[in-house]
C-alpha cells in the first residue's frame, strides 16, 4: 500500500481526482467504481471539471457505486442514488446505461444483489475510490464481515447508523440496512483508491496501517491488495 500525504482536503480531492482521471484516459472503456459520503465531494468537483475539459469521450465511462440504503427511493435526498447525482452525474456526460446504482427499493433483494455482482464481473473494475468509517467499514461492510462476501444486505452497526444521522433529520429515519459490494466485490478491482480524512479517523489509519489482517477491521483487507493507494490528511495521519 502506498501511503500518499496531503496537508488540506483540497489536495485531497485532486490527488484523488488524478488518479482517476488517468486511468479514464488510459483504458479504451474505463470502468469506475465510485463512492458516496462527505469525503469524495471535492473529489467529484476536481473530476467534472477535468472531464468537462477534456476531449474524453465519457460514452465509454462505466460507474458501479458500492452501496445504496434499503427502502429509500433513488429520489430520496437521503438516498445514495440522489447523491451520486446531485454531486457528479448532473454535471457530466456519462450515459445512464452506464451507470450502475443499487436499486434501495428493489422487490427481489436475491436478484437485486446477484444481478449487481454479475454485473461487476462482466465489467471489470478499473479503479475503485472508498472512503473508510471511524469503525473501519469500507462500503457498508462492517466489522465481522467476510473477506469472501460479495454484493450482499446488511444489518448496519448503531455507530454508522449514528455517523449517518447528521444528514438525516432524526436518527430515527436513518434506514437501518443496506445494500453493499461485498470486500470480496472491493478486491477485485484493478487499483484501489482510500481517502482518509480528518481526526476522527485517526484511529482507521492506524488500523490499517498496522498490517494487522482482520475481519473485525473490514478495512484491513485491503492490505491482500497488489495496487492500493491511501490518501490521508495530517489530521488523520496525526501530524
Ligand atoms: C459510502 C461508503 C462508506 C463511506 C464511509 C465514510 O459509499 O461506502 O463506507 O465511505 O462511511 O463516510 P464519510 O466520507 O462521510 O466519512
Amino acid at each position: 500500500m502506498e501511503l500518499v500525504k496531503v496537508s488540506n482536503y483540497e489536495e485531497m480531492s485532486k490527488k484523488a481526482s488524478d488518479i482517476l482521471f488517468d486511468v479514464i484516459k488510459e483504458n479504451e472503456k474505463p470502468v469506475i467504481g465510485l463512492a458516496t459520503g462527505s469525503t469524495p465531494e471535492g473529489t467529484y468537483q476536481e473530476l467534472i471539471k477535468k472531464l468537462n475539459s477534456s476531449d474524453i469521450d465519457q460514452n465509454n465511462i462505466t460507474t458501479f457505486n458500492l452501496d445504496e440504503y434499503v427502502g429509500l427511493d433513488k429520489n430520496h435526498e437521503q438516498s445514495y442514488s440522489y447523491y451520486m447525482y446531485e454531486k457528479f452525474f448532473n454535471h457530466v456526460s456519462i450515459p445512464q446505461e452506464n451507470i450502475h446504482l443499487l436499486n434501495g427499493k428493489a422487490e427481489f433483494a436475491d436478484t437485486e444483489v446477484k444481478a449487481y455482482e454479475e454485473a461487476i464481473d462482466e465489467a471489470g473494475i478499473d479503479v475503485q475510490l472508498l472512503g473508510i468509517g471511524r469503525n473501519g467499514h469500507i462500503a457498508f461492510n462492517e466489522p465481522g464481515t467476510s473477506f469472501d462476501s460479495v454484493t450482499h444486505i446488511v444489518d448496519l452497526t448503531p455507530e454508522t447508523i449514528e455517523d449517518n444521522s447528521r444528514f438525516f433529520d432524526e436518527l430515527g429515519e436513518v434506514p437501518s440496512k443496506a445494500f453493499t459490494m461485498g470486500l470480496k466485490s472491493i478486491m477485485k478491482a484493478d487499483k484501489i483508491v482510500i481517502l482518509i480524512y480528518g481526526e476522527n479517523k485517526k484511529e482507521a489509519l492506524e488500523a490499517l496501517l498496522s498490517g494487522e489482517v482482520t475481519v473485525d477491521n473490514p478495512a484491513s483487507v485491503l492490505n491482500n491488495h497488489k495496487d492500493v493507494t491511501i490518501i490521508a490528511d495530517n489530521a488523520a495521519i496525526g501530524e
